[in-house]
C-alpha cells in the first residue's frame, strides 16, 4: 500500500492583540524558536505531505517566516477574521488537490507533537471523516466542550453557546483536527455562521459528518501539549514547559548539568558526548556543542559550533559566527563573533575576537581587542599558528599576524607582522628616581596655611 498524502493548515491569522506587541502573535519565539516554526516542524513534512499557512492581512512577516522554515509553504491570507472554518477555507486551492488528510493546527499552539500528528491521522485511515484532539481542561472556561456519547464524538459546543450543563463538561477541543481530504470542501462548505459570534465555526464540522452518517472521533492528550498563546504570562509558562522538555532530553542523551533548571536550551541545540554544562548558562539558536566540551557558568552562547573538548567561560559570549576547534579555551570575559578559532588555540581571559580566524595553538592574551570595525566596515584580523599576542595589545583590522609571531605587549598592531617575527609598538618609559617624593613634598609646603 502506498503512504497516504497530507496536507496541513496551519491556522495563523490571529490579531494577537493580548500580547500588546507590534510583532504578529505567532513569531513570538519559545526556546529560540518562532511559534510558527515550531508548528511547521512538527507537522508532517517530505514526500506526499503540504503545507499551506494562513496569514492576516499586513502579514508579510508571518510569510516570510513560513517560506524560510518550509521553503515548499503554500500561503494564503484570511482577509476578513470571519472564524476558523472561513480561515481555513482561505486555502481552499491548496484543500481542493485532494490529499487523503487533511490536518488542521492553530499557528498559536506551539507545543504539539510531532507524534500526536500520527495519532490523529491513524482513524481516517480506517474510515473516520474526522479526528478532534481532546484535553481535559482543568479549567476549561473559553474552550469548546466534546459531546461524546460512547466512545462517538457527537459535537462540538462553543463556550458562548453551552448550556449550564455543558459547560460543565471539561473534554475540551485542542483545535487541532484531521478530515477526510476527499470530503473535506463537501463538509466545510456546509458550515454557517449562526452562533452567539457570527463566525464560521470549524468546531461545526463534528455535527455536519454527523448528518452525513460518518463517524467523528476524539484522540486525547495532555493539557501541557495543546496550551494556546494568547499573552505574554502564557507565551513565558510555554517557554518553561518547553525547556523542562529541552533539559530532560539533553539529560537522556548524556549531558551532565547539576543545575539543569537554571541551563536555558534553544530548540536545534545539539550535544556529543560527555558535554558538561555548568549552572547558568544560555544558549540561543544554531549551537552545537562538540564530545567532551565543558561550558562553565553564566556564558551567553549563540550561532556557535564548539568543537571536542573545548572550555567555554566561566562567563564567556559567543556570538554567530564562531567556530571553536578541538581542545580550545575561551575563558572569563571573553567575546567571539564570526571568528574561527583553530584546534589547541587559546584565549583564556577579557579579549574580544570578532571577524577572525586564529590559527592553532596562538595563544590571545588578556585585553586584546581585535578593532574590526572603523565606523562604516567590517574587517578581518588573520592570526598565524602558534603566534603569540601580548596582553593588552589592539590588533587594527585589516591586519594579518604571521605563524609563530610575537606581538609584545600594549601594542596597537596596525600593520601585517611576519611569520616569526617580534612586532612591538610602545613609547619609551621614563624612570625619574626621587621624582614623586619632590612633587609630594611640595603639594604638602603649599597646603600649609600660610603666617
Ligand atoms: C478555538 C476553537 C475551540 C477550541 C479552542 C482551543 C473554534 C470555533 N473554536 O476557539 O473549540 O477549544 O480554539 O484553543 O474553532 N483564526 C483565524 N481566523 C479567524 C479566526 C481564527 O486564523 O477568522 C485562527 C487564530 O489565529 C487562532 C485559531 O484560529 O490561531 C483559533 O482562533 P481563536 O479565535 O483563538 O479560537 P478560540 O475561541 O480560542
Ligand atoms: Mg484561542
Amino acid at each position: 500500500m502506498t503512504a497516504r498524502t497530507s496536507l496541513t493548515v496551519v491556522l495563523a491569522a490571529g490579531e494577537g492583540t493580548r500580547m500588546r506587541s507590534s510583532l504578529p502573535k505567532v513569531l513570538h519565539q519559545i526556546a529560540g524558536r518562532s511559534m510558527l516554526a515550531h508548528v511547521l516542524a512538527a507537522t508532517p513534512h517530505g514526500g506526499g505531505n503540504a503545507v499551506a499557512v494562513v496569514v492576516g492581512p499586513d502579514h508579510q512577516k508571518v510569510i516570510d517566516e513560513a517560506k524560510r522554515v518550509s521553503p515548499n509553504a503554500a500561503t494564503f491570507v484570511q482577509s476578513e477574521r470571519l472564524g476558523t472554518a472561513h480561515a481555513l477555507l482561505a486555502a481552499r486551492q491548496a484543500i481542493a488537490k485532494g490529499a487523503d488528510d487533511l490536518l488542521i493546527v492553530f499557528g498559536d499552539t506551539p507545543l504539539i507533537d510531532e507524534s500526536t500528528f500520527a495519532r490523529l491521522r491513524a482513524p481516517l485511515k480506517d474510515g473516520a471523516a474526522l479526528t478532534v484532539l481532546g484535553f481535559r481542561a482543568k479549567d476549561p472556561t473559553g474552550y469548546g466542550r466534546l459531546l461524546v456519547q460512547g466512545n462517538k464524538l457527537i459535537a462540538i459546543r462553543e463556550h458562548g453557546d453551552a448550556s449550564e450543563a455543558e459547560r460543565k463538561i471539561t473534554l475540551c477541543n485542542a483545535g487541532v483536527m484531521a478530515m477526510d481530504g476527499k470530503s473535506a470542501l463537501k463538509i466545510l462548505d456546509r458550515i454557517g455562521n449562526g452562533n452567539s459570534k457570527g463566525e464560521y465555526y470549524l468546531t461545526d464540522a463534528v455535527s455536519i459528518v454527523g448528518e452525513l452518517g460518518r463517524p467523528a472521533v476524539v484522540i486525547e492528550t495532555n493539557e501541557d501539549e495543546v496550551r494556546g498563546i494568547n499573552t505574554k504570562s502564557q507565551l513565558a509558562e510555554a517557554e518553561q514547559v518547553m525547556q523542562d522538555k529541552l533539559r530532560k532530553a539533553a539529560l537522556e542523551a548524556g549531558v551532565t548539568m547539576t543545575a539543569p533548571e537554571t541551563v536555558f536550551l534553544a530548540a536545534d541545540t545539539t550535544f556529543g558526548r560527555d558535554v558538561t554544562i555548568e549552572p547558568f548558562v544560555v544558549f540561543g539558536p544554531g549551537v552545537s556543542v562538540a564530545d567532551g566540551a565543558v561550558i562553565h557558568s553564566f556564558s551567553n552562547i549563540v550561532g556557535a559550533k564548539i568543537g571536542k573538548n573545548a572550555s567555554v567561560g566561566p562567563y564567556a559570549r559567543l556570538r554567530p559566527g564562531t567556530v571553536l576547534g578541538d581542545d580550545t579555551r575561551i575563558g572569563n570575559f571573553v567575546e567571539v563573533k564570526a571568528a574561527s578559532i583553530d584546534k589547541g588555540a587559546k584565549a583564556n581571559h577579557l579579549a574580544y575576537i570578532g571577524d577572525s580566524h586564529v590559527g592553532e595553538s596562538a595563544n590571545i592574551g588578556a585585553g586584546t581587542i581585535t578593532c574590526n570595525y572603523d565606523g562604516f566596515d567590517k574587517h578581518r584580523t588573520e592570526i598565524g599558528a602558534g603566534a603569540f599576542i601580548g596582553t593588552n595589545s589592539s590588533l587594527v583590522a585589516p591586519v594579518k599576524i604571521g605563524k609563530g609571531a610575537y606581538i609584545g605587549s600594549g601594542s596597537v598592531v596596525t600593520r601585517d607582522v611576519p611569520d616569526d617575527a617580534l612586532m612591538v609598538e610602545r613609547s619609551e618609559a621614563a624612570v625619574r628616581p626621587g621624582w614623586a617624593k619632590k612633587f609630594r613634598d611640595m603639594k604638602l609646603l603649599n597646603r600649609k596655611p600660610k603666617a
